[in-house]
C-alpha cells in the first residue's frame, strides 16, 4: 500500500474546525504566526487523557491498584510534560544520569524511579544509588557486579531488577525491536537464573523484581503473552530457590495509531497481562508498566512551512522548514507520520515528497502525499510527541525548534527555540 492511503490518526487535542486546525482551543496558523516554525505543539488534554486511560487500567473493579505506569521519559522529556505526568501520579523509567536529573528537577520521588539502560556509566549508577532510586535494571553480569562494587564504595545497599532476554519476536522494525536473542539488551534467558543466585550472594545487592521489555510500537498483545509467561516462569524457579522479587516490570512498547495501525484497548491490554500474572498465582507482586510513546506520540505535532514547491519528473518535492533534524523518525526508521495543510484550501493536490533543507537525501518527512499547497503554507507533521524532539539534532548547524503547551485556551513555550550563536558558543578556534 502506498501512503497516500494510509489514513489520519484518531487524535485527542487536535483537530479541523472548519477548514483550520486547532490545537485544543487555539489555532495553529496563530502559534505558527506567534513562535515561527518549525515548532512542537503539545496538547495538555491529550497527555492527560492518555495518562488516566492507563491510570484507570491499572485499578480493578474494586479499586485495587494492580499495577504502576512509570512514564519511559526517552519519549519525551521536555520538563513540562514530565512535570503533567508527575501531577497526574506517573512514576518514571530512567535511561541515563541525564534523565535522572530532570526527574528530580520536577522532584520526582526518588522510590518512583526506575533506571534502565544497556550500558549505565559508572558515574550514572552512583548517582542512582545516590538518588535512592526503586530499582536498578542490570543488563549484564559484568554490570551487576560494577553496580556491587559502586554500592560498597558508597556504602549502600543497591536495589536491583534483572532485565531478562526473553528471545521473543515483537514483530515490530528491527531497529527498535529489543527482546530477541540477537539483541543487545537484557540478560540471555539461560543465564537468568544463574545470574539471579549470583546477585543474591552479593553483599550490597537487594534483588526487589524482574524486567523485560521486548520492543516498540508493538500493536499485538500475543509477544507480551509469550514473554510474560517465560518471566513467569523464571519467577516461579526464583520462589523455589527462595529468592524473594516484589516486582514484576513488564517494560513499555505498546504502540499508537500513526494511521492505519490498530493497537490494542490499553484496558483490554493491561487485563490481559495482569490476568495472567494472577492466574499464575503472582496476584501479590506489583506489577510495573513502562509506557513512553502510548502516552505522548499522539500528544505532539510538529507545525513546518512550505518553503518552495519543487515539481519534477519523477517526482514533486514539497521543501518545508522542518527537516530529519526535528523529527527523524521517517528517516530513520522509514516511519510514517501523517500530514495536513493547517488550512485547507481549494485546488488540485499533487502528489508530493515532503522533504527537509539538509543535505542527505534520507531527510524526507513524508513520501507520496496528496497535498494542495503553495508555497508560504503551513503543514503539521502529526504524531510527533514521542521521540520527536527528543531526538532532534543540530546536524547542518540547525537550531533546535520551540516546544509549545497549550491547554485549553492557555499557551505556554515550554522550551524556546535555540539561537544560533549558542550553537557553536562552547566551541574554540584554535591559538594561531
Ligand atoms: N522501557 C524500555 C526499557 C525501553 O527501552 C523503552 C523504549 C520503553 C520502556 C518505552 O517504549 P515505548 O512505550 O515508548 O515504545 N526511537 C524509536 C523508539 C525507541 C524505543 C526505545 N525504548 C522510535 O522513534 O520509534
Amino acid at each position: 500500500m502506498t501512503s497516500k492511503a494510509i489514513p489520519l490518526p484518531h487524535l485527542v487535542g487536535f483537530e479541523e474546525r472548519n477548514g483550520s486546525w486547532y490545537a485544543e482551543d487555539v489555532p495553529m496558523a496563530d502559534l505558527a504566526n506567534e513562535f515561527g516554525t518549525p515548532l512542537y505543539v503539545y496538547s495538555r488534554k491529550a497527555l492527560t487523557e492518555a495518562y488516566q486511560a492507563y491510570d484507570r487500567a491499572c485499578v480493578d473493579a474494586s479499586g485495587k491498584r494492580r499495577a504502576r505506569v512509570h512514564y519511559a521519559m526517552k519519549a519525551n522529556s521536555n520538563l513540562a510534560v514530565i512535570d503533567c505526568f508527575k501531577k497526574l501520579g506517573a512514576g518514571f523509567d530512567l535511561v541515563s544520569g541525564g534523565e535522572l536529573a530532570r526527574a528530580l528537577a520536577v522532584n520526582a520521588e526518588s522510590q518512583s524511579l526506575v533506571f534502565a539502560g544497556v550500558g549505565k556509566s559508572a558515574a550514572e549508577i552512583a548517582q542512582a544509588l545516590e538518588a535512592g532510586v526503586k530499582c536498578i535494571n542490570v543488563e549484564s553480569i559484568a554490570e551487576l557486579h560494577q553496580i556491587n562494587r559502586i554500592a560498597t564504595k558508597l556504602n549502600c545497599r543497591a536495589p536491583i531488577s534483572l532485565r531478562v532476554n526473553p528471545d521473543v519476536d515483537a514483530q515490530t522494525h528491527p531497529y527498535i525491536s529489543t527482546g530477541l536473542k540477537g539483541n543487545k539488551f537484557g540478560i540471555a534467558y539461560h543465564e537468568v537464573l544463574k545470574t539471579y543466585r549470583e546477585a543474591a550472594q552479593l553483599p550490597q545487592i537487594d534483588v526487589v523484581g524482574i524486567d523485560c521489555h521486548i520492543g516498540s510500537q508493538i500493536t499485538t498483545t500475543a509477544p507480551y503473552l509469550d514473554a510474560l509467561n517465560k518471566v513467569l516462569d523464571l519467577v516461579e524457579n526464583l520462589r523455589k530457590e527462595g529468592i524473594v522479587i516484589h516486582h514484576l516490570d513488564l517494560g513499555g512498547g505498546l504502540g499508537i495509531s500513526y494511521g492505519d495501525e490498530i493497537p490494542p484497548d490499553i484496558t483490554e491490554f493491561t487485563n490481559i497481562l495482569l490476568d495472567r500474572v494472577a492466574e499464575r498465582g503472582f496476584g501479590h507482586l506489583d506489577v510495573v508498566l513502562e509506557p513512553g510513546r502510548s502516552l505522548v506520540g499522539n500528544a505532539g505535532v510538529l507545525l513546518t512551512k512550505v518553503e518552495y514547491l519543487k515539481p519534477g519528473i519523477e517526482k514533486n518535492f514539497c521543501i518545508v522548514d522542518a527537516a530529519m533534524t526535528e523529527l527523524m523518525r521517517p528517516a530513520l526508521y522509514e516511519a510514517h507520520h501523517g500530514i495536513v495543510p493547517v488550512k485547507t484550501k481549494p485546488g488540485k493536490a499533487l502528489t508530493y515528497d515532503v522533504v527537509g533543507p539538509v543535505c542527505e537525501s534520507g531527510d524526507w518527512l513524508g513520501r507520496d502525499r496528496q497535498l494542495a499547497v503553495e508555497e508560504g503554507d503551513l503543514l503539521a507533521i502529526l504524531s510527533a510527541g514521542a521521540y520527536g524532539f527528543v531526538m532532534a539534532s543540530n546536524y547542518n548547524t540547525r537550531p533546535k525548534p520551540a516546544e509549545i503547551m497549550v491547554d485549553g485556551k492557555n499557551v505556554y513555550v515550554i522550551r524556546k527555540r535555540e539561537n544560533t550563536k549558542d550553537l557553536f558558543a562552547s566551541e574554540n578556534t584554535l591559538p594561531e
